[in-house]
């Protein structure tokens, strides 16, 4: 494998917002997930547990999901950001306008906007998701491990044709994710992943992120 491979593969991943319903074949999942075990954990603790809901399952899970981010008061096991700003809410600010754009949202339109952000609890149409959780004992550790498990899952997912999101808002709703999916409670909910096949022609699919240049984000000493 040589680095333009790998930068190939990095640079096709994207977070996918709009999913076919076709189900992704369970021995691929499964290379996914041992592919993505792979990476570096302290201790080579391997924190990372995941539950992955396929099929009607998965329908039965948007249905509840859906129905408790309505009504459901937002409890995350870990705490959101307070806030994001400089640089941070620049960012935000521009990957948000540009999924807006993308889908006809116009700036200042709350409600649509509001509509867009609930697409997450229908999991973007997805035929899979998976709930990743980490040990409470391994505390902020045990999620920067599962950060790279998370990562990497995406990355074999892309290598594999399958496109997948990262979605923390669904652990908006973490003591529901844990009475839904019987997760005890010695650990806590990350994240979710929904993933499938993308809906390429999808207007939520028509869009990329940039990053910032290396200027922002080193520090060379000597
Ligand atoms: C831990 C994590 C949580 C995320 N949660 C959400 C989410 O709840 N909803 C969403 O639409 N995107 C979510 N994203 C996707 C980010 O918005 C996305 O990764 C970022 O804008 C960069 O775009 P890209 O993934 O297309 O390169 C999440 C990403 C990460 C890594």
């Amino acid at each position: 494998m040589t680095l333009s491979d790998l930068n190939r593969l990095l640079a096709s991943r994207y977070s996918c917002r709009a999913f076919r319903p076709d189900p992704v074949p369970k021995d691929q999942i499964k290379q996914i997930l041992n592919s993505a075990a792979r990476v570096p954990s302290w201790c080579n603790a391997q924190p990372w547990h995941v539950t992955i809901t396929s099929g009607a399952e998965t329908d039965r899970f948007r249905t509840a999901i859906q129905a408790e981010a309505a009504t459901g008061t937002p409890c995350p096991d870990i705490p959101f950001p307070t806030s994001y700003s400089g640089v941070y809410q620049d960012r935000r600010r521009t990957c948000g306008w540009a999924l807006y754009e993308a889908v006809g949202v116009e700036r200042g339109d709350r409600t649509a906007s509001a509509r867009q952000m609930m697409q997450n609890f229908s999991l973007f149409g997805a035929p899979h998701c998976a709930i990743v959780t980490s040990p409470v004992e391994l505390g902020t550790y045990g999620a920067l491990d599962c950060g790279g498990f998370i990562t990497a899952f995406s990355l074999t997912a892309q290598a594999l044709g399958i496109a997948t999101i990262p979605q923390a808002a669904l652990a908006t709703y973490s003591p529901f994710l844990r009475r839904y999916f019987d997760i005890p409670e010695d650990r806590l909910i990350l994240c979710a992943i929904s993933f499938g096949y993308a809906d390429t022609d999808h207007p939520a699919n028509g869009f990329r992120t940039d990053r910032a240049d290396l200027s922002e984000i080193v520090n060379w000493v000597g």
